[in-house]
């Protein structure tokens, strides 16, 4: 969240004359509570109208979060809006539906029938990345500390390419991390690259099924094999961890024969996003080990559940139960077949939309809607009057969000739009916005000068 300083100050909010009664008569103050109450509906036309200055979700392409579920969804959120996951005593049936989610989770991702995997809902796959961190950080201190070798200096590896919730992990729990840079055409983690970084004080290994920057899947059957040949070799047992904030609601629908999960023995953990490609507003994530052993008891707190007690394991206490309802909706209502149209239609736009933006001339794609249905693209090296945050504000004037960005070290020279298809960006929209693209190129080709450019234009942390 954004850190906001305090300042001192009278700021009032203008309240439309219409709604000015009692306490709103004198003006809302904005940095200070008001002294008296206001009438009901006042408030939440103040609040509605102000909300309204926020960006259309449906013309959002930044987003990988949900912006759209259906109305029983959205019913059955309001009705469970009072629930508190962690109450687990008073909500047993909201506790039930999070065990089935986890079932249901660890099924689509292979988890082996002989083995006990273990899982939990978090608020997104950020505090699923930190619990996951946890363990492997646990387990390598508890495995270093029988073997009576020192637990100083632990380091996690991993694409410089991966989500700034690996960076906070490393920081925040005093993990050093060892961040593979992009290189040429590599924009992602590779086995050989991964070892290389390898030590005895290797934490984990963190895979990213689908990347941030460009959508690609990282190989994660080839880490994982590169790691074996590692132990195998002498070196150092360092567990993998897939990040599949994105892919792991996608691949199990539309790439099954793409191993990246409990298939293959490495994986020791993984999480998702349920309000990504899970089809979830936002507020949930997932993550999930492989058995008893990848997950430290220590970790585990217990609290009451029907007389007895129930392990759990969060950062938070209290939780919206909401989401997590919404999740089992979904599945339910989805099914295998459900998740698969839509994540397969996402995909063909995906793609189709890719194609239609490289014909436009001046885009060059990075990636093309393959994997996950997101895809990046860059302007040819010969475009030198206009830049890719150019293009970026020029679609802002039409409501689409599309960001620009540069790409992390060694490719900083290379700056990227990126588009995320999701559930909702129907074929038509896709058409508006190759129309609405065609349009902001031919105003730029008129451009006798190039653009002035600013180098904080380039930073972008999603
Ligand atoms: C690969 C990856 N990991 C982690 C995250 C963080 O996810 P969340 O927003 O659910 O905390 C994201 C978000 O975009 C992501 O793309």
């Amino acid at each position: 969240m954004p850190l906001h300083h305090h300042e001192p100050g009278d700021a009032t909010l203008d309240v439309n004359p219409l709604y000015a009664t009692g306490a709103a008569r004198a003006g809302v103050p904005k940095l200070r509570i008001p002294r008296e109450p206001m009438d009901a509906e006042v408030a939440y036309q103040i609040v509605h109208d102000e909300l309204m200055l926020d960006g259309n979700a449906r013309l959002n392409l930044a987003t990988f979060v949900t912006t759209w579920m259906e109305p029983q969804a959205a019913r059955l959120m309001a009705e469970a809006a009072d629930k508190n996951v962690i109450d687990k005593d008073e909500y047993p049936q909201t506790a039930e539906i999070e065990r089935r989610c986890v079932h249901i989770l660890a099924d689509l991702w292979h988890a082996q029938p002989h083995q006990t995997a273990v899982g939990c809902s978090t608020t997104g796959s950020s505090e699923a990345a930190m619990l996951a961190g946890m363990a492997l950080k646990w387990r390598w201190r508890e495995a270093r500390r029988a073997a009576g070798a020192s637990t100083d200096r632990p380091n996690m590896v991993m694409g410089i390419n991966v989500q700034v919730c690996w960076e906070k992990f490393c920081r925040y729990w005093d993990v050093e991390p060892r961040c593979v840079p992009m290189e040429g055409q590599r924009r992602h983690l590779t086995g050989e690259e991964a070892v290389k970084l390898c030590d005895e004080n290797t934490i984990g290994v963190v895979a990213v099924l689908g990347s941030t920057q460009d959508g690609s899947y990282e190989p994660v059957a080839e880490i994982a094999a590169a790691l074996d040949r590692l132990h195998q070799a002498g070196g150092p047992d360092v567990p993998l961890h897939v990040d599949a904030a994105s892919g792991g609601f996608v691949a199990p629908f539309v790439q099954p024969d793409l191993e990246w999960d409990f298939r293959i023995p490495r994986v020791a953990s993984i999480n998702t996003s349920g309000h990504k490609y899970g089809l979830v507003y936002p507020g949930v994530g997932w993550v999930i080990w492989r058995d008893r052993d990848a997950l430290p008891e220590q970790l585990v707190f217990r609290v009451n559940y029907l007389g007895g007690s129930m392990p759990t394991f969060a950062l938070n206490f209290s939780r919206p139960g909401a989401q997590v309802i919404a999740q089992y909706y979904n599945l339910i209502r989805l099914g295998f077949e459900g998740y698969r149209r839509i994540q397969q239609a996402a995909l063909d736009t995906a793609q189709q939309l890719a194609a239609a933006i490289a014909r436009i001339g001046p885009f060059q794609l990075l990636t093309a809607g393959s994997e996950l249905p997101v895809f990046a693209f860059t302007l040819r090296p010969e475009v030198t009057r206009y830049s890719v945050f150019d293009i970026s504000d020029g679609l802002r004037k039409r409501g689409w969000q599309v960001p620009a960005y540069s790409f992390p070290p060694n490719l900083e020279d290379t700056s990227v739009l990126r588009v995320v298809v999701r559930n909702g960006m129907s074929r038509d929209l896709a058409d508006v916005l190759v129309a609405d693209l065609r349009r902001e190129v031919a105003q730029l080709e008129k451009l006798s000068s190039p653009l002035p450019q600013h180098p904080d234009r380039a930073r972008f942390h999603h």
